[in-house]
């Protein structure tokens, strides 16, 4: 079955269609079968890091037209294994999807025959956005290590874990009722705690809040961070889980930790992902080891299924040895240069 792995960020342009593009190739050079989706409505560009025309019908020929399904839509990349679903050929109007398209699409990603379809989603915090978060209980979310795209990132997580609690009952139910009054109610640090409140859901109104509560308890968001720059970024990172788990009770796990590199906007200048145009460039190779992770985490495993990977530090450390190696490596070529 197909593995859905949504990759959202609180806001823009920190990295995840640079990401998806280079993840996916990653994944397909490993031997999985990729499908690379561009969900992000309003702006979509992953077709453009993966150097494919934008004259293919997207996602907006499934919602209007439903005579197509999504393997209809599949765009060769060049690359073995890996496909892309693009986004453009979206027509006005998809960008406010109603809850019925998004579960047609769903649908349909969940019969892609492919091991892993990555959802490049738009950024920000809107339904759209959060509910393709939601289709995995372990979907990517890419932070900067900066203050406000730590607090950007939160504030999805919250949204994303309200709108679990109030897609858990019907439409105009009390248990739905509750959870809007709760969300109106609520400010940070005040009051019931958001899981004193999920608990209190559950006794409340079973099933769908017991649901709701143990679905809650299921999320396991994987943090990625991008264009780190050293001093303090770990430290960053454990921000972020820590209010994530105390106001949320949502414990987040680090899939990896990916430095600026100026390699990333070079390739995207070429139309390539970094991870074929420089495959031994530490970016490239920081995605590599992403890759592996998620490749050997098993989907609907137990908590704690990036172990290896999930303290930040270790990852900061790792990501730094090997910038500091492929230093080492072009200084000895330029050497060896010198010498003849
Ligand atoms: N690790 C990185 N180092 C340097 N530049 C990066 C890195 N990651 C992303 N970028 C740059 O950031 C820009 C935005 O990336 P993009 O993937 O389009 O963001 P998003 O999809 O989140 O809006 C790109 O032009 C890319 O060159
Ligand atoms: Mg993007």
């Amino acid at each position: 079955m197909v593995r859905l792995l949504p990759i959202a960020s609180g806001k823009g342009g920190v990295g995840k269609s640079v990401l998806a593009a280079n993840l996916g190739l990653a994944l397909a050079r490993a031997g999985r079968t990729v499908v690379l989706v561009d969900l992000d409505l309003g702006g979509s560009n992953l077709h453009t890091c993966l150097g494919v025309k934008n004259k293919h019908p997207g996602l907006g020929a499934l919602v209007w037209k439903q005579e197509r399904s999504i393997s209809d839509l599949l765009v060769e990349t060049g690359y073995d294994r890996l496909w892309l679903v693009p986004g453009d050929g979206l027509m006005p109007g998809t960008a406010n999807l109603e809850w019925f398209a998004k579960k047609r699409i769903l649908k349909e990603l969940s019969s892609l025959p492919a091991d892993f379809a990555l959802l490049d989603l738009g950024a920000g915090s809107s339904y759209n956005v959060v509910d393709f978060f939601l289709a995995a209980r372990d979907g990517i979310l890419v932070v900067k290590p900066e203050v406000t795209s730590i607090l950007n990132a939160y504030s999805f997580l919250k949204t994303a874990a309200f709108r679990l609690l109030q897609r858990s009952f019907p439409e105009s139910s009390p248990g739905r009722a509750a959870v809007a009054a709760f969300a109106a109610a609520k400010t940070e640090g005040a009051g019931v705690s958001f899981l004193g409140f999920a608990r209190e859901l559950a006794e409340r109104f079973p099933p769908e809040g017991e649901q709701a509560l143990e679905r809650l308890g299921s999320l396991r968001p994987l943090a990625l961070m991008n264009q780190g720059r050293g001093g303090g970024d770990a430290e960053l990172g454990y921000r972020l889980r820590d209010i994530a788990l105390k106001n949320l009770g949502l414990s987040i796990e680090f899939a990896g930790y990916l430095l600026e590199d100026e390699a990333v906007p070079r390739s995207v200048a070429a139309r390539r992902p970094l991870v074929d145009l420089e495959p031994s460039s530490p970016f490239a190779r920081g995605v590599a080891a992403v890759a592996r992770r998620i490749a050997a985490a098993a989907p609907g495993g137990p908590a704690g299924l990036l172990e290896e990977g999930s303290d930040i530090a270790a990852l900061v450390d790792e990501a730094w040895a090997r910038a500091a190696e492929e230093e080492a490596r072009s200084q000895a070529g330029l050497g060896l240069a010198e010498e003849r």
